[in-house]
């Protein structure tokens, strides 16, 4: 992983229902195995392994999914994503780089703006977040995201099945996690959403922008956002972090 000061924006596409069933064949899961092995060393990739299996043996369901057929709520229907569940170790490693920046992140809520099945929820109570929040538009995506929670046995958990654009973000929330869901209007009015709410919040604020497609929205937005720094993965893939301004 290497780090970098400078904006990146290199992700200036939204990919709309991709193929994504590649990401579900053998080939691929070795593929990132190896990398793991690679970049994390044996014990880190071992512990992930642990927590695989421990999904494999409690039927924890992350595969991916196109969005076409599911059943969604709201006004942005043709503005998302897919699912697409992101790496272990790329949502493990942004989030100790936030908790490096500040140690108490943690002892608030953590928020995914388009949480799919719930990776990132599981990824971020294990670090010990006092609460883990899913908003997803797509009510199949929740309701296997909620069967997941139960599985993992996580208690502290609310998955809201709705438009992001229409969620205002609790004032205990400390971490707002985007693995590149929606486009730029959807994100715009997320952005603005997360702004208005900036002397409510209790404690400071960090936005994890993964494959950050619009990351101008909050790149210009120089009143209310401030730039923190960029990761850059080995898969290519590239995590902005950004502070409220208060
Ligand atoms: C790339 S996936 C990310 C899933 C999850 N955050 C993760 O990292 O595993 C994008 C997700 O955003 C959801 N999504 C897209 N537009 C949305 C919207 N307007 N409101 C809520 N969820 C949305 C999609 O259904 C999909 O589950």
């Amino acid at each position: 992983m290497k780090e970098s000061k400078e904006i990146l924006t290199l992700y200036k596409k939204v990919s709309k229902n991709a193929d994504v069933s590649h990401a579900n064949t053998l080939k691929y899961k070795i593929k990132v195995l190896a990398s793991s092995i690679k970049r994390r060393g044996v014990g880190a990739t071992l512990k992930k392994i642990a927590l695989y299996l421990s999904f494999y043996i409690r039927g924890v369901d992350l595969s991916s999914e196109n969005l076409d057929k599911l059943t969604k709520v709201g006004e942005h229907k043709d503005r998302g994503t897919a699912y697409l569940q992101n790496s272990y170790e790329v949502i493990d490693e942004v989030l100790k780089e936030v908790e490096k920046l500040d140690k108490d992140v943690t002892l608030g809520f953590f928020l995914d703006y388009g949480s799919g099945k719930g990776l990132p929820m599981i990824i971020a109570q294990r670090h010990g977040f006092k609460k883990v929040i899913g908003v997803e538009f797509a009510k199949e995506l929740c309701e296997v995201c909620i069967k997941n929670m139960e599985k993992m046995g996580i208690k502290n958990y609310e998955v809201l099945n709705m438009d992001a654009a229409d969620y205002t973000p609790l004032k205990e929330t400390t971490l707002i996690f985007l693995f590149n869901p929606f486009d730029e209007v959807v994100m715009k009015k997320v952005a603005k959403k997360i702004s208005s709410q900036k002397n409510n919040f209790k404690r400071e604020l960090y936005i994890i922008y993964l494959n950050p497609s619009c990351n101008f929205i909050f790149a210009e937005d120089k009143e209310n956002f401030e730039f923190v720094k960029s990761l850059i993965f080995e898969t290519g893939e590239i995590a902005n972090i950004f502070k409220l301004k208060r």
